[in-house]
């Protein structure tokens, strides 16, 4: 059943955006050719392969599936991938690179979900040692899963440590249009730091169409059949394919990113000074991370869609309200009136 009220549980509560439905609908005349071999799938990737400078453009179903298919490129078993402990990778992917790739994740803990060269270093001791796992790639999301972005500085320290310390990068971009639009920068000056990263789509207006950027020459030869293994290689590309291209069509991608960003901001500025309402993270792209007394949040949560992620001290919980491509003004307005009254009622019985 879809919810009438805008929900703020998560960018992939919203719909598609309308021009991705009508290039679905384009996409389905006549036949084509499939697993790829089609002028939609060709041509988007090669726009792809433009717009971040990448050696080649994959599409993939699903977020999980680009995590594993990427980090596949870069990672034998008995190799290692360092990645903070509040990474989607790590914690909400039911173990996946683990079972299929069969590398350890060596995980860090972050303040706000971000690695740094010196957090990335705790983990490398081990390295030489037959008896343990040998770290061989880095994995970060940008933005994080704390809806924090690095600065492109940031990139510049991780990839410049990674480089000389022989360890490949991975950035998981499921909301890499978040971060462009945040940094106002282009993909490329992204994704030029990475070996292999993913370009989400499903969060910024499409349905289920993500993208594997190969950075890395070196990594390209075995993509393809590392896709078709990995169960992500679609028969009917084309429609994968035309999700992206109405997407790069006029920029929406970022006018999209932009317009959600600014949701969340609109929203943090509303409730930021609310007394009882602390912001947990920097807003920096499109999720605000507040703290609240829990009884209130629960209260909040039998009218508006949210998510819980646990208990803080004194009763009172962190939250996550996401802002989507089609949050509108008004559903922020009356989302953050009702957390202002909420707080403003005292705890509840
Ligand atoms: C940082 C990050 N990576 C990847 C994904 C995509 O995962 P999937 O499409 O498999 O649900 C998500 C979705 O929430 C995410 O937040």
């Amino acid at each position: 059943m879809t919810d009438r009220r805008k929900s703020f549980g998560s960018d992939n509560h919203a719909g598609a955006h309308p021009d991705v439905l009508r290039a679905l609908s384009v996409a389905t005349e006549g036949d084509a050719t499939s697993y790829g071999d089609d002028p939609v799938t060709r041509q988007t990737a090669a726009r792809l392969r433009e717009l971040a400078g990448a050696a080649e453009a994959y599409f993939v179903f699903n977020g999980t599936g680009a995590n594993v298919f990427g980090l596949s490129l870069m990672l034998r078993p008995f190799q290692a991938v360092v990645c903070p402990e509040s990474s989607h990778l790590y914690e909400d992917e039911c173990g996946a690179a683990e079972r299929i790739i069969g590398s350890k994740l060596l995980t860090v803990a972050t303040p706000d979900g971000k690695l740094t060269p010196e957090l990335i270093a705790s983990r490398l001791g081990d390295r030489g040692d037959e008896h343990r796992a040998q770290p061989h790639a880095v994995a970060i999301a940008q933005i994080t899963e704390f809806g924090t972005c690095y600065s492109l500085d940031e990139l510049d320290a991780i990839s410049g440590f990674c480089r000389d310390q022989g360890l490949l990068l991975f950035i998981d971009g499921a909301r890499l249009a978040n971060a462009a639009a945040h940094l106002d920068c282009g993909i490329a000056d992204i994704a030029v730091h990475a070996d292999v990263l993913t370009f989400g789509g499903t969060k910024n207006g499409a349905i289920v169409a993500e993208a594997v950027l190969v950075m890395n020459p070196a990594l390209v030869a075995e993509a393809p059949f590392q896709r078709k293994q990995l169960m992500q290689l679609a028969s009917k590309m084309r429609f994968v394919a035309a999700q992206f291209a109405a997407l790069l069509d006029g920029e929406l991608w970022l006018r999209n990113a932009r317009h959600a960003n600014a949701m969340a901001s609109r929203l943090a500025a509303a409730v930021g000074a609310v007394p009882g309402i602390e912001l947990a993270q920097p807003v920096q792209g499109n999720a605000v991370f507040a703290i609240l007394d829990s009884k209130q949040a629960a209260r909040l949560q039998e009218t508006w869609n949210f998510g819980f992620y646990g208990g803080q001290p004194g009763g009172r919980s962190l939250v996550r309200w996401m802002a989507a491509f089609d949050t509108g003004p008004a559903d922020v307005d009356a989302f953050a009136a009702d957390i202002a009254a909420a707080a403003s009622a005292g705890p509840a019985g």
